[in-house]
């Protein structure tokens, strides 16, 4: 089975079909997170917008289908609703729907009942008392209290027939409702939410209790799906190509192909030039020696360099990068038809599920659709008249499922909990013209000391980034009784969840004296270091 997803095809899922758990999206913070729950009980899910045919609905087939949150009003003309013949599919097919919150009251109006402006609208934490032992409730939980997670103006204040209340939130609003005759459930809270205390008991009993689905998930299926696609994808005398970042996605993406189909996988990393302190060496390493991976190593830093000289502007700079890329892999894959004879047909990448998702957009954005893009400025990229055709077999996982599935084909775990770079690499890192001096070097050096004495101090996994800035301002100093006039270099370590927004890592103060000590004694260039403590927003999380 191919399924589509925002009209791309994709590969089947890897035990799907029947055994599926299809959310809806109506536009909540949350869908994504109730996306990664049922799959933290391995069950598979997917998430399509609120507002899709029916056709795709059906073309999947779920077991179940969630209705998300959302930040609409049912009363409004504009409010995303499931395709007309949707309540008829799921009752002849006996799919069950559990609304959650707008999903919920949509479901209430939908099916006859009545939602109202609540009197007391309840956002956060509140509590819920369980009235009834039921499909969503055991019989232990009832006269017992929850605490929940709401987040809603809306109130269901009639029921459609047939339904019957489960829950009540203790200011008496409708918590929880079930039709169990034709499988219709609802929640006004959001399960998926930690702060909902026993949220994933109750989404664990829907889906096994309730729906009856199995735990039958699991990455190593995952995996041997996927090489069953390529197989069918790729003909025994196809070739492939895969441009290498060093990266985690680029990695396993690559991995998982070479698995498939051994050395007619033809991987090309680029050394621009502008990487960290021995990444080549280290990344190649990893590459060859741990994960036997046939990689051209291309040594372009001289081009980039050179393209670079006396360019300031960022923006130039990034465009720059983004030439220089495409020049590199056109002479990559130039040189690999006339090696082999005949043009290699596809290409692989490390598209993850976040950045193909598409969901309902918020309201009054005048879209109707929108598209979740992570790596907005993503640099390079192949030559757009090479014509191949995409492979990418990650898209249906979330980053830490790709990272389980890294370590399932054995990529060394310090590689698969790398800090993210950016693909400009260090020319976002040094302000203005990178080849000034020793401003790449300096950079190198000072950075290496950060990231080592984070590693050192077991501090490297709670931070999502960290790396230092060369800002190409000089400032006066002392050293040794000298006067001196020398370079300053910034440190940035953020917190994140996606890299959309950041706050700064508080580090401990003899951490940060130890830091600025050694690199002020190691690099020669560097008389003064300060630490970035800005937030993203106002800043970016790069300098540049
Ligand atoms: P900003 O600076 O936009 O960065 O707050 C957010 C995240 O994206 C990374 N980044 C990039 N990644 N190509 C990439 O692949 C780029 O051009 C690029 N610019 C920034 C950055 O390191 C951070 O993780």
């Amino acid at each position: 089975m191919a399924l589509t997803n925002g009209g791309a095809a994709t590969p089947a899922p890897a035990s799907g079909g029947s055994n599926l758990v299809l959310i809806l999206d109506y536009g909540s913070q949350y869908t994504h997170l109730i996306t990664r729950r049922i799959r933290q009980l391995s069950v598979l899910s997917l998430c399509i917008s609120g507002t899709a045919p029916l056709s795709a609905i059906t073309a999947l087939s779920p077991k179940a289908v969630i209705l998300s949150g959302g930040p609409h009003s049912v009363h409004l003309p504009s409010a995303p609703s499931f395709p007309d013949g949707f309540l008829s599919y799921v009752q002849e097919n006996g799919v069950h729907v559990l609304g959650i919150c707008y999903g919920m009251q949509l479901l209430v109006q939908k099916l006859g009942g009545v939602v109202d402006v609540g009197e007391k609208q309840e956002y956060g934490k509140m509590e819920i008392e369980v009235q009834k032992e039921s499909a969503l409730y055991a019989a232990d939980e009832v006269g017992g209290h929850q605490t929940v997670w709401m987040s809603h103006g809306d109130e269901a204040v009639k029921l459609p027939p047939g339904f019957e209340v489960v829950a009540r939130s203790t200011q008496g609003a409708v918590a929880g409702i079930e039709d169990r005759k034709r499988h219709f459930y609802g929640l006004q809270y959001h399960p998926e939410v930690t702060h909902s205390t026993k949220g994933m008991e109750t989404l664990h009993r829907f889906l096994f209790d309730v729906c009856g689905l199995s735990a039958d998930w699991k990455m190593q299926d995952v995996l041997e799906e996927e090489i069953k696609t390529i197989h069918s994808m790729v003909g025994p005398n196809d070739n492939v190509i895969c441009a290498l970042s060093g990266g985690v996605d680029s990695t396993v993406a690559a991995t998982l192909v070479h698995k498939a189909i051994g050395d007619r996988l033809h991987c090309v990393f680029v050394d621009n030039g502008l990487l960290r302190y021995k990444e080549r060496e280290r990344v190649m390493s990893t590459f060859e020696s741990d994960l036997h991976l046939p990689v051209t190593c291309i040594d372009a830093s001289e081009q980039f360099l050179t393209a670079l000289k006396d360019k300031e502007d960022p923006e130039m700079k990034r465009k720059i990068i983004g030439r220089e890329f495409i020049a590199v892999f056109d002479d990559f894959a130039r040189n690999l038809e006339k090696q082999l004879g005949k043009r290699p047909e596809f290409l692989v990448q490390g598209t993850l599920y976040p950045d193909v998702i598409e969901s309902c957009p918020p309201p009054g954005s005048g879209r109707t659709h929108s598209h979740t893009i992570k790596s907005h400025h993503n640099v390079g990229g192949l030559p757009k008249d090479m014509k191949l055709k995409l492979i990418e077999p990650l898209k249906l996982l979330f980053k830490d499922e790709v990272r389980k599935l890294g370590s399932i084909l054995n990529v060394p775990e310090s590689f698969l909990k790398r800090h993210p770079f950016p693909g400009p690499g260090l020319a976002v890192r040094v302000i203005g013209d990178v080849t000034k001096g020793d401003a790449l070097d300096t950079l190198r050096q000072a950075d290496e000391i950060f990231v080592q004495a984070i590693k050192d101090a077991g501090l490297y996994d709670e931070i999502w980034q960290a790396f230092a800035v060369f800002p190409s301002v000089a400032s006066v100093g002392v050293q040794g009784d000298q006067r001196t006039h020398a370079y300053v270099v910034a440190l940035r370590a953020i917190t994140s969840e996606d890299g959309m927004t950041a706050d700064w890592y508080y580090f401990d103060h003899k951490f940060l004296i130890a830091v600025s000590n050694k690199i002020t004694n190691s690099v020669k260039a560097v008389n003064r270091v300060v630490l970035d403590i800005t937030s993203k927003p106002p800043a970016t999380v790069e300098w540049e």
